[in-house]
C-alpha cells in the first residue's frame, strides 16, 4: 500500500512530485523514490526510509525533466530496502505502483525463463518487465500496457514511463484509487486528490479497467481493450488542508489538542435544539425512510472498529434498533446476510481503506442502504455511498488516529438522536438533554486535556513495562480497545483491551506487580460492577490506574493512581476518557523516544488487502 504521484507539463517535475509525495506520506514511509525523463533518459532516484531522505539524497543528485513519476511505500512485498523501492525499471519500462499483484510468482518465472532479470523482492517489478516484454510484440507502449495488464491478478494504480516513448506517460488502475488532474495541457495524476489540489482542482476520478494517456499535450482514456472512453473532469471546490504543526512538537499533540475545536466543527449547524433532534440531510434518508431499515451494520477497520463498537452500544441503547459491528476485513469474504432492509454504515477516517472499501462494495451488490461516516471530504468511501456524515476533523497527520476517532463518536452520537427521534425511541425532552449534554462537551474536553502532567507520572512509572490491559464495561469496553490499541501503535507496549467481566475467564492470569491495569470506570450503571473487578485485580497484587468519574472518590482509593474526568453521561464520557487514554498512549510513547507522528510499520490508510 503506497502513494503514487505522476506529472507531465511544462514545469520541473521533481518538485510536483516531491510535494505530492509529501501529501501521500500516510499511505507509507518505508521508502520513497521518483523518476523523471530528460532528453529521451530515464533517471531514477530511490531511498529506504521516510520522504527526507529522498530529498536528501535529491539534493545531492538532483533530477530534470518534465515528466516523472514517484513512489513512497508501504511495504508488502519485500523488505524495505533500496532495492524494493520504487520506481522499479524492468528493460526500458519504469512502474510506480500502489497495490498488489497476487499471481507476480508465476508471472515472475514465465519472465525470468525469457531472460529477464529480477533486482527486487517485490510483486511490482514484474510489471516493467511484462510491460517491456510485450513491447517486443506491440508498436506501442499503450498496446503494450494494455496487453499486460490484463495478465495481472490483483490491485494496481499505475504510473508507467518508458525511453522508447519518451512523450507518452500512461497511468492505469484496477482496485486501488487514482484521481488525474488537469490544469490546461498539464497533467497531474495521484492516489488522490490532497497531492495535488494544490496545483488544479480540476480533476477526473479514475475507475477500474481504466487508462490515461498522457502524450503531446493531450489526455486520452480507454479501456485495456483500447475502446475510447469520454470522462468528465470536476471541479473540486473544497480547499486543501495545510500540514502545520503551529508550535506543536509533533502532529499527534497537536490533534489531540484540536479536540474541542473538532467536536465544536462536527456538531456545528447540525443541532436542532427545539425538537431535541438533529439536521442529517446528508444521510438523504427521511424518517420513513430510516424506519424503513430493520437492521444497522456498521464495518470499519482499526480505531474505526472502535468507533463502531461504541455506536452500537448507544444505537441500541437509545433507538433499540438492532446493530451489527463488524471488522471489514472478515464482513468483504463471508457472504453477510444482508438485504435492502438493512443500513450499512461505513465508517473511516480516510475514506479509502481497501478492506472497508470491499466492504462496502459487497453490502451493494447484496442492495443494501449504505451511508459512510467520514473525515475525507470527496474520497472513495464517501463516494460510493448513498449519503455520508463528515466528521469535519479536519486533516489528521498522526497515524494514531486521535480527534478522527473522537469525532467519529459524536457523529454516532448524532446519528443515535436521529434515529431515535425518526422510530420516536428518544423522545423530545430525552433528545433536548442528550444535545445539552453535547454542547457542554467541547469545554470538558478541554478539562480533560488538562490532566496532562499527571498522566505524565504515570508513564514515568511504568515505563519499563512490557504489557498493559485495559478493562471497561459497556461502552468503555470499547474504548477499553481503543486505549490499549494507541498505546501499541505509538509505544510498541502490548496491550489489551478486555470487557471487565471477562477478566476472570483468562486474563486475570497476567495480572503480576509489573503490568499496569487501566480501569475505565465512568459512573455510570456499571460502576459497581467495575468497582469489584478493580478489587479482583488488587487482589492479585495487580497494578491499578483507575479513571472514573470527577467527583468519585470512593473508586480510586486503593488505586495506585487515580484519574478524574469530567462527567458527560453514560453516552459521551466514553470521548473523554478516550481522550485521556490518548494521553496516556502519548507519553509512554514520548518518555520512550518514539516518532509519534509515523510509528514503525504503520501506515495512516491502509489501501491494501
Ligand atoms: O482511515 P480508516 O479509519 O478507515 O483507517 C482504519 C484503520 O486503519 C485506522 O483506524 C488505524 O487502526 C489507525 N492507525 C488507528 O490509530
Amino acid at each position: 500500500m503506497c502513494g503514487i504521484v505522476g506529472y507531465m507539463g511544462n514545469q520541473d517535475a521533481t518538485p510536483v512530485i516531491m510535494n505530492g509525495l509529501r501529501m501521500l506520506e500516510y499511505r507509507g514511509y518505508d521508502s520513497a523514490g521518483i523518476c523523471t525523463m530528460d532528453s529521451g533518459e530515464v533517471e531514477i532516484r530511490r531511498s529506504s526510509g521516510k520522504l527526507v531522505n529522498l530529498e536528501r539524497l535529491l539534493k545531492e543528485q538532483p533530477l530534470y525533466g518534465n515528466i516523472g513519476i514517484g513512489h513512497t511505500r508501504w511495504a508488502t512485498h519485500g523488505k524495505p530496502t533500496v532495492a524494493n523501492a520504487h520506481p522499479h525499471k524492468g528493460g526500458s519500462v519504469v512502474v510506480v505502483h500502489n497495490g498488489i499483484i497476487e499471481n507476480y510468482l508465476l508471472l515472475k518465472d514465465e519472465l525470468s525463463n525469457k531472460g529477464h532479470k529480477f533486482l527486487s523482492e517485490t510483486d511490482s517489478e514484474i510489471i516493467s518487465h511484462l510491460i517491456d516484454e510485450k513491447l517486443k510484440s506491440t508498436t506501442s507502449l499503450e498496446e503494450a500496457v494494455q496487453q499486460a495488464l490484463k495478465e495481472l491478478q490483483g490491485a494496481y494504480a499505475l504510473c508507467i514511463l518508458c525511453h522508447k516513448d519518451n512523450k507518452t506517460m500512461i497511468a492505469a488502475k484496477s482496485g486501488s484509487p487514482m484521481v488525474v488532474g488537469i490544469k490546461g495541457n498539464e497533467f497531474f495524476v495521484a492516489s488522490d486528490m490532497p497531492a495535488i489540489i494544490s496545483n488544479t482542482r480540476e480533476m477526473v476520478i479514475m475507475e477500474d479497467g481504466e487508462m490515461a494517456v498522457f502524450r503531446n499535450g493531450e489526455v486520452k482514456f480507454c479501456t485495456l481493450d483500447g475502446e475510447d472512453i469520454n470522462k468528465t473532469s470536476r471541479i473540486v471546490d473544497w480547499s486543501p488542508l495545510k500540514a502545520e504543526k503551529n508550535g506543536y512538537p509533533n502532529f499527534m499533540l497537536k490533534e489531540i489538542n484540536e479536540q474541542p475545536q473538532a467536536i465544536r466543527n462536527v456538531v456545528a449547524g447540525r443541532l436542532r435544539e427545539d425538537k431535541g433532534d438533529v439536521f442529517l440531510e446528508e444521510l438523504g434518508l427521511n424518517n420513513s425512510g430510516l424506519n424503513a431499515f430493520e437492521r444497522l451494520c456498521l464495518v470499519a477497520c482499526g480505531t474505526s472498529w472502535h468507533a463502531a463498537m461504541a455506536g452500537k452500544y448507544l444505537i441500541e441503547e437509545h433507538c433499540r434498533i438492532p446493530v451489527d459491528v463488524e471488522i471489514a476485513s472478515e464482513f468483504r469474504y463471508r457472504n453477510p446476510l444482508i438485504s435492502e432492509k438493512t443500513l450499512l454504515i461505513a465508517i473511516s477516517q480516510s475514506g479509502e481503506t481497501a478492506d472497508t472499501l470491499a466492504a462496502l462494495r459487497e453490502a451493494r451488490s447484496k442492495n443494501a442502504h449504505i451511508v459512510s461516516i467520514c473525515n475525507v471530504v470527496d474520497s472513495s468511501i464517501p463516494r460510493e455511498s448513498d449519503g455520508v456524515i463528515y466528521t469535519r476533523a479536519g486533516l489528521e497527520i498522526g497515524v494514531a488516529s486521535t480527534k478522527a476517532f473522537t469525532t467519529q463518536l459524536v457523529a454516532l452520537y448524532l446519528l443515535t438522536i436521529r434515529l431515535g427521534r425518526a422510530n420516536g425511541a428518544i423522545d423530545l425532552k430525552k433528545g433536548q438533554e442528550m444535545l445539552a449534554a453535547l454542547n457542554k462537551l467541547p469545554a470538558q474536553v478541554e478539562k480533560t486535556l488538562e490532566l496532562d502532567s499527571q498522566i505524565e507520572e504515570i508513564a514515568c512509572e511504568y515505563l519499563t513495562s512490557w504489557d498493559a490491559i485495559y478493562l471497561g464495561r459497556g461502552i468503555s469496553y470499547a474504548i477499553a480497545l481503543e486505549g490499549a490499541l494507541k498505546l501499541k501503535e505509538i509505544s510498541y507496549i502490548h496491550a489489551d483491551g478486555y470487557p471487565a467481566g471477562e477478566m476472570k475467564h483468562g486474563p486475570i492470569a497476567l495480572i503480576d506487580r509489573e503490568m499496569p491495569v487501566f480501569i475505565l470506570a465512568p459512573n455510570d450503571r456499571h460502576i459497581v460492577k467495575v468497582r469489584s473487578n478493580m478489587e479482583e485485580v488488587i487482589t492479585r497484587g495487580g497494578k491499578v490506574v483507575a479513571l472514573c468519574s470527577e467527583g468519585d472518590n470512593e473508586t480510586g482509593k486503593r488505586a495506585e493512581f487515580t484519574l478524574q474526568i469530567p462527567w458527560a453521561g453514560e453516552a459521551l464520557s466514553p470521548v473523554l476518557f478516550t481522550v485521556a487514554l490518548q494521553l496516556i498512549a502519548y507519553n509512554f510513547a514520548i518518555l520512550k523516544g518514539k516518532d509519534v507522528d509515523q510509528p514503525r510499520n504503520l501506515a495512516k490508510s491502509v489501501t491494501v488487502e
